[in-house]
């Protein structure tokens, strides 16, 4: 993808797998929400092979375009509806859409039903996005940072209402997010989308292996001084230290890496080869 002389998606090269739901993270400005509206067939492409069930999304259909539904990064639209009145007029463009009444209550907005949506607060309004990208029952589901905003709670019901769409209807769900947390609990595959490329992709586990992160493990030593081990082997480290006290290790700790760790890490080494290719390519 370029956008006039700069080229902002090169090389990207991604697949999706029916079912799952697959986590698209990366700086701001990598290209994330360009990826995403090219696969929506919300942007034309300046070149590349798109495969989105089945089709090519530049030649889409209203048949194709009912089986998928759309979060977008920013929607600011349909401010003079009222929130139900909104959500049953898209419900009846589909086959098989949610009950408008059940959907509000899924999302939280039950008593929001018949107010004016310009009137909705920030996160409310997020939630009215996930609402309308949802209400069909689409198979294949964008989801462009759908909980900025989102208070705790509201987070929580989200993530419950991802995982019963992928659980209980099979569906499958790109999202976006810069809060790694959220991505930790629920993404089946994470991919790092950096300099306009994929950098790493796979599980949670398989992304901490190729990051070499490290687990911390804590624990007290025999004088009362707490001490503190970086290793990418703790279960070789408990095991020692349990020699070593000859039975309970004392406030012992053992901290796995998180997503974030892997993720800061992951970016930090792009970033480094990125500038060594400079270097090289100036030389
Ligand atoms: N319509 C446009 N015209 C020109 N440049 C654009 C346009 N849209 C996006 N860009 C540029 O393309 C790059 C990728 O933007 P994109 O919105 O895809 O990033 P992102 O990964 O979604 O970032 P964020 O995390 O901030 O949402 C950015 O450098 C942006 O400035
Ligand atoms: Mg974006």
């Amino acid at each position: 993808m370029r956008y006039g002389t700069r080229d902002v998606l090169d090389g990207l090269d991604l697949d999706v797998h029916q079912g799952e739901l697959f986590a698209l993270l990366g700086p701001n400005g990598a290209g994330k929400s360009t990826t995403i509206e090219i696969l929506e067939g919300y942007r034309g492409r300046s070149g590349g092979d798109v495969d989105v069930l089945g089709r090519d999304p530049a030649r889409e259909d209203a048949g194709w375009r009912a089986r998928i539904g759309i979060v977008l990064q920013a929607n600011r639209d349909h401010g003079r509806w009222r929130v139900g009145d909104l959500l049953g007029h898209f419900a009846r463009y589909y086959a098989h859409p949610f009950e408008p009444a059940e959907l509000l209550g899924l999302v939280g907005l039950t008593v929001q039903s018949a107010q004016q949506v310009s009137t909705l607060s920030g996160g409310q309004r997020r939630r009215l996005d996930v609402a309308l990208g949802i209400v069909g029952r689409p198979e294949l589901v964008f989801l462009d940072e759908p909980t900025t905003g989102f208070d705790p709670e509201a987070r929580r019901g989200f993530h419950d209402l991802v995982r019963g769409l992928r659980d209980d209807l099979g569906t499958t769900m790109l999202l976006t997010t810069h809060d790694m947390g959220e991505a930790q609990q629920l993404a089946d595959r994470i991919g790092i989308l950096q300099s306009g490329r994929i950098t790493a992709c796979g599980t949670l586990a398989e992304l901490s292996a190729a990051a070499r992160t490290r687990s911390d493990v804590v624990w007290t030593d025999a004088d009362g001084t707490s001490r503190r081990q970086l290793t990418s082997d703790p279960s070789q480290l408990v095991w020692e230290l349990h020699q070593r006290f000859e039975g309970p290790i004392p406030d012992l700790e053992v901290r796995r890496p998180t997503l974030e760790d892997t993720y800061l890490r992951m970016v930090a080494d792009a970033d480094a080869t990125v500038g060594t290719d400079r270097e090289e390519a100036a030389a």
